[in-house]
């Protein structure tokens, strides 16, 4: 094959643009396309360190137009795929799901249709679709979920999810495409949309808002930081075998309202705020419709068969998530100028 050239989907997203950063600066004999609609949740200000990159191309445009993808593999001569382009809160998948069937299923469909329509031979390409460990439901005190756990999908975002690796598996045993799929838990770091839990706590303890802890804050989720994530995808993307699944996570359980009085009692720190002022803002509302109580991953796999294993205590990594968002407030202000104040007002004034 030629030169390699990857289309990321959703590289101005939170989780796809630390992997977009990752390949371009590791490997820069790689053409990087970063294709993204630019939803609320896709920013170009993530990347403006790489714009003048000569491996970068940005595409704006959207994974429903299966016609617009085949003209971009064929305009960029593509020759492997990660696709991270998603719906991806699970809050906004419950007020409004249709959206997240038409990018999440039909998308990835999408996808995969432009890849079989253009890859003659399908030796040597990959086809990388990321995904979730929502997929596998709820667990109760025990276990941990697996690769070869059954899907039990609950929101209408982890159904979505679940419809697309059921549909990307489908075109590995019916035409043989190349494909791989993985499975994180809850990534926390740099980037990340404010709408979602640890991001959302930090603005709202800096700006002295109530913190909204769903139902009793004893739901459970397992926390891996991005840039770990994103090296994962990397190791898969390079060294997992073509048809499997790997499941990736940090073995860090936290209960939701532990995790907030964790980051209250650093915040306070950081803020030089008495010990216990943050906490004080904790108001419990309303539960999520259908909240998964908890979701833990065994990652042994990826860690015995490719020697992935994260490279920050859970400690070091919340640290430096917090010094990021302390020290980027105007990029908390920028991605949150359009609608999402009327998000929020709808989503929280009811709970
Ligand atoms: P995100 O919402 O921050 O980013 C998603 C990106 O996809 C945005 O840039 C958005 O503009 C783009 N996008 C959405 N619809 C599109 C469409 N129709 N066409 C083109 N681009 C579109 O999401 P994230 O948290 O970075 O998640 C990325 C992927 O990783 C998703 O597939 C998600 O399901 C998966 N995932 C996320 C987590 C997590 O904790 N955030 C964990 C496991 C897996
Ligand atoms: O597990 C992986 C998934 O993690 C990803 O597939 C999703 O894309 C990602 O959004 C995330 O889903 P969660 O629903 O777990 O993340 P969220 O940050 O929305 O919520 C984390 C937990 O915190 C969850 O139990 C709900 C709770 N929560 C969330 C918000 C936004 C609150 O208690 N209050 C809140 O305001």
């Amino acid at each position: 094959m030629s030169k390699r050239s990857i289309l990321i989907t959703g590289g101005a997203g939170f989780i796809g643009s630390h992997v977009v950063r990752l390949f371009v600066n590791k490997y820069s004999d790689v053409q990087i396309v970063n294709l993204d609609k630019l939803t609320y949740a896709g920013n170009l200000e993530n990347l403006s360190d790489l714009q003048d990159a000569p491996n970068y191309t940005f595409v704006k445009g959207d994974i429903q137009d299966k016609t617009f993808l085949v003209e971009v593999f064929k305009k960029y001569s593509i020759t492997d795929v990660i696709h991270l382009a998603a719906e991806s809160h699970v809050d906004r998948s419950i007020e409004g799901p249709m959206d997240f069937i038409m990018s999440n299923i039909v998308g990835t469909a999408n996808l995969l249709e432009a890849a079989r329509a253009t890859w003659s031979n399908l030796e040597g390409h990959v086809f990388y679709h990321i995904s979730t460990d929502e997929v596998y439901g709820s667990l109760g005190e025990e276990g941990f979920f697996l690769e070869t756990t059954a899907y039990d999908p609950r929101s209408p975002y982890s159904a979505s999810k679940a419809s697309s690796d059921h549909i990307v598996r489908a075109y590995f045993h019916t035409y043989g495409l190349p494909i791989k799929i993985s499975n994180c838990s809850n990534n926390y770091g740099s980037h990340q949309f404010p709408e979602k839990l640890l991001p959302l706590m930090i603005n709202n303890i800096v700006n002295n808002k109530p913190l909204p802890v769903y139902g009793e804050g004893l739901n459970i989720r397992d926390w891996l930081w991005v840039n770990d994530h994103a090296r994962a995808i990397d190791v898969i993307f390079n060294e997992g075998k073509i048809g499997e699944t790997y499941n990736v996570g940090g073995w860090n359980e936290w209960r939701n309202i532990d995790l907030v009085k964790l980051l209250c009692k650093k915040m306070d720190q950081k803020l030089n705020r008495a010990e216990g002022t943050s906490e004080k803002l904790v108001t419990f509302v309303k539960d999520r419709a259908g909240h998964d109580m908890r979701y833990a991953i065994d990652a042994s796999k990826i860690e015995k068969d490719l020697g992935w294993k994260p490279s920050v205590t859970f400690e070091e990594g919340l640290a430096l998530t917090i010094d990021w968002y302390l020290e980027n407030e105007d990029w908390i202000q920028n991605v949150t100028s359009g609608d999402y104040q009327k998000y929020y007002e709808k989503h929280y004034s009811n709970r």
